[in-house]
């Protein structure tokens, strides 16, 4: 998400030509979401810490350039990231690089636990709401932590962390993945209660357990910690694949009346997405490592609401109620995770979507839907990725601006679009569409 409130000074748009369904392969990258917990995780090693699988996105050179700047060396080799956090230095963050992405507050957790102290900017909000942490410092200060918030900066400090019982009044994959980083270090045993499970929480606890630290999943939402101070990786880590990148081609294919094959991604960790298809009326069919979208001529309508995993991702909302316009009569969206996670409808509406909001709910009357292109604009990272797949199905051209959110978290997007059959290419936001009769 854009944290930045100035206006798009990037002129980067997509221009797609619509109207034909998909049909090839996709192969997913490293999950993004995953990626940058893991690389603030580093910084908690004794060693160099070798990830592979790593997704070349501007978010992932964002956190690393957060880790360079408080003395850690980051390299990458292709998809390979080595990472020697022996040399950092310093432990507050730059403001000029935590305001642009959100998730840089994960470095909270390791430089607390770490070097007993942590200056982290707040990152502003976004355009998909007001984006707090109050989980992640409440849990701190359970944890022994002293935390004060001056000039919209956030000082941690610690003498040594504590282990201690934690209860999260939210599930939160961030203030999950905050406290286990730092409880993987403190003195005793920590019982994270009412945690978030999400698959890179998972791999989160994967990745500090192949560091040497001890932690066990103690049935649904609870983890316990036993914290060591000596973490050191031994051989390198592999990051799981992206399930919202899967789920967004996934969603392309259908929306397009098209078919795919997904390779490289894990079906099991979008089983929402995948139950709701079959609801819809397409026979998804899927192994380990691959995903098969057949050709569906007509799709039902549905209800749809996101949920904490293992329920219907938020980070698929956009993508689905897209795909909802060409359903055979209402279907209803709720988003139960963000407050405001519709920057797109507008824009979809322009498209001739027939979109009605109430509050956190959208209702899709697909009778009345007709995607025609338009010029539209993206606001934050899965709003593009979605007005991306209304242009797809759209008759004729679409221009989307606001292309530099998608870079945030879409490797090599337009190959892999352009390899499912689809016609994109980059444009300047200020290009003029062919018959385009929007104003
Ligand atoms: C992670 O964000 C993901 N980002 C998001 O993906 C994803 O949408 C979200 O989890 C939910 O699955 C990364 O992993 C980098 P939360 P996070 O803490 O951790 C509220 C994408 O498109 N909350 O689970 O920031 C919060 O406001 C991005 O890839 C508090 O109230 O999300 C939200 O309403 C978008 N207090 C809800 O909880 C807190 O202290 C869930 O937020 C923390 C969160």
């Amino acid at each position: 998400m854009n944290n930045d409130s100035t206006p798009n000074s990037d002129n980067r748009a997509l221009l797609v030509t619509g109207g034909k369904p998909l049909a090839g392969d996709v192969c997913i990258s490293g999950a993004k979401n995953s990626a940058l917990p893991l690389i603030c995780a580093s910084m908690l090693a004794d060693s160099e810490v070798v990830l592979t699988n790593v997704p070349l996105l501007q978010d992932v050179y964002l956190i690393c350039e957060v880790l360079t700047a408080l003395g850690a060396k980051c390299e990458f080799d292709g998809h390979k990231l080595t990472i020697n956090p022996t040399t950092i230095s310093r432990q507050d963050a730059p403001y000029e690089l935590v305001r642009k992405m959100r998730a840089s507050f994960l470095v909270t957790g390791p430089l607390l636990a770490k070097f007993g102290r942590a200056d982290v900017p707040l990152p502003g909000g976004c355009n998909i709401g007001p984006r707090p942490v109050d989980e992640h410092l409440r849990a701190f200060t359970e944890l022994g932590a002293e935390i004060e918030f001056k000039k919209g900066v956030v000082y941690a400090r610690a003498e040594a962390l504590k282990g201690a019982e934690v209860y999260f009044n939210i599930s939160s994959v961030g203030a999950t993945e905050n406290l286990l980083m730092a409880a993987a270090m403190a003195e005793g045993t920590t019982t994270l209660d009412h945690c978030a499970e999400e698959p890179e929480v998972s791999d989160l606890v994967n990745f500090l357990t192949s560091l040497g630290a001890n932690i066990r999943w103690e049935g649904p939402r609870r983890i316990v910690v036993q914290g060591t101070r000596d973490l050191r990786q031994t051989e390198p880590y592999a990051i799981i694949p992206d399930r919202i990148e899967a789920g967004t081609y996934a969603l392309a294919a259908v929306g397009t009346g098209g078919s795919a094959r997904i390779a490289n991604c894990r079906p099991k960790h979008i089983t929402a997405l995948v139950e709701k298809l079959r609801e819809m009326g397409v026979p998804i069919d899927t192994g380990d490592d691959w995903l098969d979208v057949p050709a569906t001529e007509k799709i039902d309508a549905t209800k749809v609401r996101t949920q904490p995993y293992p329920g219907f991702p938020t980070d698929l909302q956009p993508q689905m109620t897209t795909v909802l316009t060409r359903a055979g009569g209402l279907s209803v969206v709720t988003e139960t995770v963000f407050e405001q996670r519709f920057s797109y409808v507008p824009e979809l509406v322009r498209m001739g979507a027939g979109l009605l909001q109430q509050e956190n709910a959208i209702v899709v009357d697909g009778l009345k839907s007709k995607l025609t292109g338009a010029p539209v604009e993206g606001y934050d990272l899965r709003g593009f990725a979605a007005l991306t797949i209304a242009a797809l199905m759209a008759q004729g051209e679409s221009l989307i601006a606001g292309y530099n959110h998608l870079v945030r978290g879409y490797e090599d997007f337009t190959e892999k679009l352009t390899g499912l059959g689809a016609k994109v290419k980059l444009a300047d936001r200020s290009y003029k569409l062919k018959n385009n009769n929007h104003k």
